[in-house]
């Protein structure tokens, strides 16, 4: 049910399934019966989550086949060490529940490609499923490669047994056969591979594929959580269009300094991520922190994730 003055829906969790390795599994329908929106593979929902009393937004991938406009799933890790979207969501959520929810978007989108190949590192692997019913829908070469701590730790195993890309799969556990850098195919302009996974899953990953010589833009990295450091030194901030001009602290982000000026910017994750708060630079140099923006797009350095980037810069003139 679409809410047409935030440009949200509400939908109803009409299913709830807590797999291995903590991770919630859950259905979303629209609670009239319409059809949901549209989406392509790798696309993600932004999440109203209550917690301490406080509303935050937090992102989850669509992990269930495209084509399927009735239904829309979620794989939502209990990540405890976090700032408690999560444990919120698998303590709160019940089946016949509705969640607010904003989307779907997608930065993760499947290129054209003559092969692609799909690494996941636990609940990375959500916008994995989603691509698998894609490609196999469009009958497109492609493996999907899925690493988990152990077989009692592997979520989503009764989807990838039943699925029509099962074929496709392979699974690793840490304490058995253990995922190594040698699921990387060899560098070639028409070969796309995709990562997801925690932060050192990915690092690691994306590092080897680096080194193996696949192109940057052949490397496609969705990051679900990341650790931002949003420190360093001071610097000014010009919001050309609105006439002011702020200082950013030391442990401030552009988004807080410009909002004791009621200079609002739309931020979501708050940690680079999602892409919610970019913003055009017209003058300055950013010092990038985020996870978003592709390394072509820090380079040129037009565009800005104001919730945790800085300035190279003595001024930075943004946009707004
Ligand atoms: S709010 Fe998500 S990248 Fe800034």
């Amino acid at each position: 049910m679409k809410d047409m003055t935030t440009d949200s829906l509400t939908l109803t969790v009409t299913a709830r399934h807590d797999d291995a390795g903590n991770i919630m599994r859950l259905r979303l329908e629209d609670p009239t019966g319409a059809p949901l929106p549209p989406v392509t593979a790798g696309a993600h929902i932004d999440v109203l989550v209550e917690t301490r009393g406080e509303a935050i937004w937090r992102q989850y991938s669509l992990a269930g086949d495209p084509a399927d406009r009735t239904s829309w799933h979620l794989g939502i890790l209990k990540e405890p060490a976090s700032r408690g979207g999560s444990v919120a969501l698998h303590d709160a959520i019940r089946e016949g529940q509705s969640l607010r929810i904003t989307g779907p978007r997608n930065h993760f989108a499947l290129a054209e490609a003559d092969h692609t190949v799909l690494i996941g590192g636990g609940v990375g692997i959500t916008p994995m499923l989603a691509m698998g019913y894609e490609l196999a829908a469009r009958g497109a070469p492609f493996e999907m490669h899925y690493a988990t701590r152990s077989a009692d730790r592997t979520a989503f195993r009764d989807l990838l047994e039943a699925a029509p890309f099962a074929g496709h799969v392979q699974v690793y556990h840490d304490d058995a056969n253990r995922i190594t850098d040698a699921v990387l195919p060899p560098p070639d302009p028409c070969t796309h591979v995709y990562i997801c996974g925690p932060q050192g899953f990915m690092d690691w990953m994306i590092g080897a594929a680096e080194v193996m010589g696949h192109a940057s833009a052949n490397i496609h990295r969705e990051y679900f959580s990341a650790d931002v450091d949003v420190s360093g030194e001071t610097f000014e901030v010009e919001a050309r269009a609105s006439g002011v001009t702020v200082t950013v602290g030391r442990d401030e982000s552009i988004v807080a300094a410009l909002a004791r000026e009621g200079i609002k910017i739309d931020v979501k994750c708050e940690e680079g991520i999602c892409g919610t708060c970019i913003t055009d630079v017209i003058d300055g140099t950013p010092d990038h922190r985020d996870q978003f923006l592709t390394d072509e797009e820090r380079e040129e350095g037009a565009e800005i994730c104001t919730c945790c980037s800085r300035s190279k810069t003595a001024r930075l003139v943004l946009d707004v």
